[in-house]
């Protein structure tokens, strides 16, 4: 053996010892569309187990496609999308959703005629490390005062608190959130901090998509910004004040 295959078995051993954290979510050239519509045009993004990115962007950007079109809920899509080194491009939404993906949408899906607690056990599961009902109330002590609630009486935090914990249950640890800070009190965001805070230390894996940069800043270890389908800068959590000018005028804020 030479002196560099020694050497390499040296540094392969080192990075062994590092345990660098594995990929949870690759993708590369994905395209998508919705009917003739292409929205999102060869999007590429990496998201490592344990990491929490933003997609940020205006509004008709490709956020909310792109988290769509991981979950198989676009007309169309090409390019590839790994979970886990699993690749899911040819694959139906259950068969994706059971590698462990929980979404939180928009519009969060709350069902009014179903009390808080039926609506947090709703979800099948995708996953076997769920957190239990003692857990979630654990740390969404409201929802348990609001257990038999009807989700009409829900306030709004209540429901986006609910939306967020039905998905813990699942046993997801790869999280797509979208907009979930999006019309509520500054004391409620204050807390979804928290939440996300604590999921990140518990391991999570989370997408959010934000329009709130001053909460989503604090969280994400990454930022990718969208237009027109496309990522047109990426933005390490150091770079954020040195860029903010950038990012200013991509978000028009
Ligand atoms: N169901 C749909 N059918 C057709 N076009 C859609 C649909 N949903 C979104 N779009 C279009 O896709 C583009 C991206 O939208 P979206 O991903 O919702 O943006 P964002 O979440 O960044 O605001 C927009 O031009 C929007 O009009
Ligand atoms: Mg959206």
């Amino acid at each position: 053996m030479n002196d560099a295959h020694v050497n390499a078995n040296v540094n392969a051993n080192v990075n062994a010892n590092r345990k660098p954290a594995s990929a949870m979510l690759t993708i590369r050239n994905l395209n998508a569309w919705y009917g003739e519509s292409h929205v999102l045009q060869g999007i590429d993004l990496d998201v490592k187990a344990g990491e929490c990115i933003t997609l940020l962007g205006r509004n008709g950007a490709g956020r909310t496609s792109t988290l769509r079109a991981i979950l198989g809920l676009v007309g169309k899509r090409t390019g590839s999308i790994q979970v886990a080194g699993t690749e899911t491009i040819g694959m139906p939404p259950h068969r994706i959703a059971r590698l462990g993906l929980g979404y939180c949408p928009e519009e969060r899906g709350i069902y009014a005629s179903l009390t808080a607690e039926e609506n947090l056990l709703l979800l099948p599961k995708v996953g076997n490390a769920g957190m239990s009902l003692e857990q979630i109330y654990g740390m969404f002590p409201n929802l348990k005062e609001r257990a038999s609630s009807p989700g009409t009486r829900l306030s709004g935090g209540e429901q986006q608190m609910l939306a967020m914990a039905r998905i813990l249950r699942t046993g997801a640890n790869l999280l797509l959130l979208d907009e979930i800070t999006e019309g509520l009190a500054p004391v409620i965001v204050q807390k979804l901090g928290q939440v996300i805070r604590e999921l990140k230390a518990r391991g999570f894996t989370m997408v959010l998509v934000e329009q709130n940069f001053r909460f989503a800043k604090h969280l994400a270890d990454r930022h990718y910004v969208i237009e027109h389908g496309q990522v047109v800068e990426v933005i390490e959590r150091n770079e954020v004040e040195a860029k903010q000018d950038r990012l200013n005028e991509l978000l028009g804020i």
